[in-house]
């Protein structure tokens, strides 16, 4: 059996920290530089009654406009944040199920009795997890044969004005936020061990990146 990795010590509660007063103003702030989830969201094309598993969901805002859009998918969040999770809770109520946890060791048939999901999404999240390529590698690992993988989350940068590109990285790695070069390589390396197939896109300059990867379905 694989070991599932517990969180970076302390990690928890920095979250906790960092949003139990800001989680107020989250959504309200956020709309103006999460750019890329509506995109992700409008990509994942779900079946009629099908479940979605958002990790890292905070919020749950993403869940919450799914919910809107496909209003008799099964929803599912999960966040290592218990202050996050409230609101989530505060807003979505008895539509969706929540979890605490660690997205590199999430094991969602022990907080949900469900193993996989015909959509897993994580949403500017992967910038702030510690062991995100392990967060990633489990997700992968939660998809249903069938399903898919959606992941956004700050880019590169590479295109924007040198300064602004400069100015946005010193602001967000003040909010424990590193974009990862390297997000699309290694998911479509991950996925390929597990005979997924994707690509990854870039949006604004590299401001975003998404990846997505598909599961065949059961032979
Ligand atoms: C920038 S917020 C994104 C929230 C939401 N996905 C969205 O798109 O609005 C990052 C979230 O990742 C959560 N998080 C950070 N590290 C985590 C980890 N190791 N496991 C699970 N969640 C984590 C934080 O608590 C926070 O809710």
């Amino acid at each position: 059996m694989t070991a599932r990795p517990a969180a970076a010590p302390g990690h928890a509660a920095a979250m906790d920290a960092m949003y139990r007063w800001t989680r107020h103003l989250y959504d309200l702030t956020r709309k103006y530089y999460l750019f890329g989830r509506d995109r992700m969201i409008r990509d994942l094309d779900l079946p009629r009654g099908g479940t979605v598993l958002e990790m890292a969901c905070g919020t749950g805002r993403n869940l919450a406009v799914i919910a809107r859009a496909w209003p008799r998918a099964e929803l599912y969040g999960m966040d290592i944040s218990t202050e996050m999770l409230k609101s989530a809770s505060a807003k979505l109520g008895s539509r969706a199920a929540l979890a605490q946890g660690e997205a590199a060791g999430f094991d969602p048939a022990a907080a949900f009795g469900r193993a996989q999901f015909d959509r897993v999404t994580i949403s500017f999240a992967t910038s702030m997890i510690p062991s995100w390529e392990a967060a990633v590698s489990n997700a992968l690992t939660l998809v249903a044969p069938g399903g898919s993988l959606h992941i956004v989350d700050f880019g590169d940068m590479a295109h924007l004005p040198r300064l602004l590109g400069a100015v946005l990285r010193a602001w967000l790695a003040r909010y424990h936020v590193t974009p990862r070069h390297d997000l699309v390589a290694h998911a479509l390396t991950a996925g390929a061990k597990l005979g997924m197939r994707g690509h990854g896109e870039r949006g604004m300059g590299g401001y975003y990146q998404l990846v997505t990867l598909h599961r065949p379905p059961a032979a």
